[in-house]
């Protein structure tokens, strides 16, 4: 598939358009919008009727343009500071895909990929990622300066901000099930994938894809998941998730490799002190959860006392 890697969806008058009509409280008329611009109002008045047809509901009258409501769609304008880094898709096979082909193509540190829906969506350990509209599906281009054994902590730094949104934005109580899952009422409710590129001991880059249930039918998702629609009844705001998310994001990657990333990630664990199997390639595990560490691994305590660590692989608890 090829990606354009220059902006695919977003001209930065139409940004421009959206921005000064949601600074208004009143009407604007196409001329002061104009003039505000620099451009004609010809061509203010295409933009109006692109962002209309991306959904905005845009009042015309004799004293102008006002705003009336802004479609709950991911759209590169609806998150100001990230929207030049954003390739949109209505839809797309998966947003892994395309941010790999942006990556080795070099497109740069914090560009982000987002799509409504996917029609291949992965998970992890070769899995299927159910990814109808109503979910967040994302995945954010890293060239972290770090070892590529460290690349783990990326996910932990991923779900306990996921779990952490979940907190602040809903007062729910997200837990964090090793390795990266975030849980709700024993349920799960976002996964997290990584794909590290890396040669010579360096991280060329790492592509976190993150997929949410946000206003996902409970219908659409198997038995052992979950949405933030279900737990909390009503349609969530996406937008104002993924906003929210992408910032807790930014705000934890300069601690990325400090010892606070990993107590925070404990402290929201509901592995630790609990009894699991872990099924990693090759072998299984089962004994106490007992810590993570620093590379993010399990250690887990065997019944006849001896110490396990896994590195991968599926949790049951
Ligand atoms: C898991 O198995 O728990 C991980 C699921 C990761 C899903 C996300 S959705 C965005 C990105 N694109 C994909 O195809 N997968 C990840």
């Amino acid at each position: 598939m090829a990606v354009n890697i220059h902006k695919p969806m977003i001209t930065e008058m139409k940004r421009r358009v959206l921005e000064a009509l949601r600074e208004s409280s009143g009407y604007l008329s196409g001329e002061t919008l104009a003039n505000r611009l620099g451009t004609s109002r010809v061509s203010i008045w295409k933009h109006i009727r692109s962002l209309e047809k991306e959904g905005y509901l845009i009042e015309a009258s004799r004293n102008g343009y006002r705003l009336v409501s802004s479609p709950d769609l991911l759209l590169p304008y609806e998150f100001p500071g990230f929207e030049q880094r954003i390739h949109y898709f209505p839809e797309i096979g998966s947003t892994m895909d395309a941010a790999r082909e942006l990556a080795k193509r070099g497109a740069g540190e914090g560009t982000i990929v987002i799509a409504e829906a996917q029609t291949h969506g992965r998970g992890r350990l070769g899995r299927e990622w159910l990814s109808p509209m109503g979910g967040i599906y994302f995945t954010l281009i890293l060239r972290p300066k770090i070892s590529p054994a460290n690349a783990p902590r990326i996910n932990l730094m991923a779900s306990v901000a996921v779990a952490v949104t979940i907190r602040k934005l809903f007062g729910l109580n997200a837990g964090l099930k090793w390795p990266n899952d975030v849980f709700i009422e024993g349920k799960k409710v976002c996964g997290i994938l990584s794909e590290m590129d890396a040669e010579m001991g360096e991280v060329n880059f790492v592509n976190l894809g993150i997929g949410i249930n946000a206003n996902t039918a409970i219908h659409q998702l198997e038995g052992t998941a979950t949405s933030l629609k279900h737990v909390t009844e009503r349609d969530i705001s996406r937008k104002e998730f993924l906003g929210a998310l992408l910032v807790e994001i930014e705000h934890r990657q300069p601690s990325l490799m400090e010892a606070s990333l990993l107590e925070e990630w404990k402290r929201l664990s509901v592995t630790l002190n609990k009894d699991v199997t872990i099924t990693a390639p090759g072998e299984v595990i089962t004994g106490r959860a007992i810590d993570v560490d620093a590379t993010g691994a399990l250690i887990i305590r065997e019944r006849n006392g001896s110490l396990k660590k896994a590195v991968a692989g599926d949790c049951t608890q």
